[in-house]
């Protein structure tokens, strides 16, 4: 299962980088906004952070037209790049076009089964269902992701499935449950995730006990 970094900040990226657990990064247009006034400039910077990663970056314009010369523009910036296209009716002869062009599509904003055949048929590399959004209007955002992750491997398209919209860390756990192909992480999800009181208490322990032997050379 890949995971992703849902951030657009360069720094907590390169922090995690360094971890060897990051199979890519997914931004939109409001983690760009947040991370200032050159979003070109900062989307190449986390290209080159993982070279041989999936980064997602999501068109901002809106006219199907426009929506398909900038994905051909966002994804001529560099090879790893992935686009993000919402998952909207008045976007999908593009996408089926942009998909016959080689261009790997990301489709966001994913939110039933039928959506989610549509771009499997059309295609599409990736669709992202948000499970957090789900779990706003009181949808089990796991339960939707377990269903399609039977449809998709019941019609074996090879579309992939990337949980979304996480907000803490019982999403990411039912995301792995549900067999999506790869999550996409808040940094703040991916901290807590990432410790457990019963390793610092156990790793306190074995200190403790080690330091009462008083051997100084080991091995
Ligand atoms: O990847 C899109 C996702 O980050 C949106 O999350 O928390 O705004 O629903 P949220």
């Amino acid at each position: 299962m890949k995971l992703f970094l849902d951030t657009a900040n360069v720094a907590a990226i390169k922090k995690w980088v360094d971890t060897g657990l990051i199979d890519g990064v997914t931004t939109n247009p409001t983690h760009l906004a947040k991370e200032g006034t050159d979003p070109k400039k900062r989307v190449l910077e986390i290209c080159k952070l993982l070279p041989y990663g999936e980064i997602s970056v999501e068109v901002t314009e809106t006219d199907p037209n426009k929506v398909y010369e900038q994905a051909k523009e966002i994804a001529a910036l560099s090879d790893n790049i992935l686009v993000k296209i919402p998952c909207h009716r008045d976007y999908y002869p593009i996408i089926a076009q942009l998909v016959d062009e080689d261009v790997k599509l990301n489709i966001t904003l994913v939110f039933s089964l039928v959506q989610s055949l549509f771009m499997c048929k059309l295609g599409v590399t990736y669709i992202s269902p948000f499970i957090g959004r789900w779990d706003d209007i009181d949808v089990e955002g796991k339960d939707v992701l377990i269903e399609l992750r039977d449809v998709i491997d019941d019609y074996t398209y090879e579309t992939q499935v990337l949980a979304a919209s996480i907000r803490g860390v019982r999403h990411l756990h039912e995301a792995i449950l549900s067999g999506v192909d790869a999550a996409t992480v808040p940094l703040d999800v991916l901290q807590k995730a990432s410790q457990h009181i019963l390793t610092d208490q156990g790793i306190g322990k074995f200190n403790a006990d080690w330091a009462k032997l008083g051997v100084k050379n080991f091995p």
